[in-house]
């Protein structure tokens, strides 16, 4: 992960504050601001091992309550504050009581997930960012379904005036202790591969020579599907009757009526 000498950090959503904690290594306590979702009392009641005790003792700003999706709550957070927003592992919490069909709980839950992670673009680049500074974002996530089928290297940067960079493999080996957590339960993720997808709204960008770039954004590929080249128009007509194709289209244009719908961009 890129961690410039001395660059501030803000991380959201962050369970247990155990990637917090880890960072303690890489930049100073003063450089860093860690957020959770949940309460002071839901983190310390979900988690009963956390890190929030030795990130105060260490002298971390730990804001609580922090809802990403919501302007009102990030004004809390010191404005323009950071060089790099960071959020690891964003899962929005499902509803267990719900008895809607799966099919339909997927495509609801792909939407809810997307709309989180779009939002939390926005709302860092407007006001977490500093306009000086590194404006960088970083979603880390692994590449496997459900998470690939949110098409983030495509799905949530269209007319807004940042970009998707590239992205780089996660490096657990530099997070001591670090551990995923799950979203609504005193459980932990396996860890499996994950990677850093990085955002920034400047182009040409120090951290470029660290990324690999989305090879399937390029001609005769199908980004949604992570296909291609397709070079003959029957290879086209073939992977367009695919079971893939289509249910990747299917959450492509899903995707595209919500945004239409909630922020008049697509
Ligand atoms: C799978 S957990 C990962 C937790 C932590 N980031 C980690 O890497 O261990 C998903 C996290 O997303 C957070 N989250 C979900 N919706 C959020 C929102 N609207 N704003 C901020 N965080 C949110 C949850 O609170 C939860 O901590």
């Amino acid at each position: 992960m890129y961690l410039p000498k001395n660059c501030r950090v803000i991380t959201i959503g962050d369970g247990d504050l155990s990637f917090s904690r880890a960072l303690l290594e890489h930049i100073p306590p003063n450089n860093l601001i860690a957020t959770t979702y949940d309460s002071e009392d839901g983190l310390r009641n979900k988690y009963t091992r956390n890190a929030l005790d030795d990130l105060l003792s260490a002298g971390v700003m730990v804001k609580h309550s922090v809802d990403i999706k919501d302007s009102a709550s990030v004004t809390r957070l010191p404005q323009n504050f950071a060089d790099i927003v960071i959020f690891n592992h964003p899962l929005v919490p499902s509803q267990h009581s719900d008895v809607t069909p799966q099919k339909e709980r997927k495509k609801r839950a792909n939407l809810a997930n997307r709309d989180l992670l779009y939002r939390f673009l926005k709302h860092s680049f407007a006001m977490l960012l500093n306009p000086e500074g590194q404006r960088l974002c970083y979603i880390t996530s692994k590449s496997v379904k459900p998470y690939s089928d949110w098409h983030i290297e495509t799905s949530l940067t269209l007319n807004r005036p940042y970009q998707f960079l590239g992205n780089q493999v996660f490096n657990l080996s530099l997070f001591k202790n670090y551990m995923v957590r799950k979203v609504d339960k005193d459980k932990y993720v396996k860890h499996e591969e994950s990677k850093v997808y990085v955002y920034s709204d400047k182009n040409a960008h120090p951290i470029n020579g660290y990324l690999t770039a989305f090879r399937f954004a390029e001609d005769k590929c199908c980004p949604i599907c992570r296909v291609g080249p397709l070079t003959h128009a029957d290879d086209w007509k073939n992977h367009h009757n695919t079971r893939l194709h289509k249910t990747q289209q299917q959450y492509h244009d899903l995707w595209s009526a919500h945004c239409h719908l909630n922020y008049q961009y697509l």
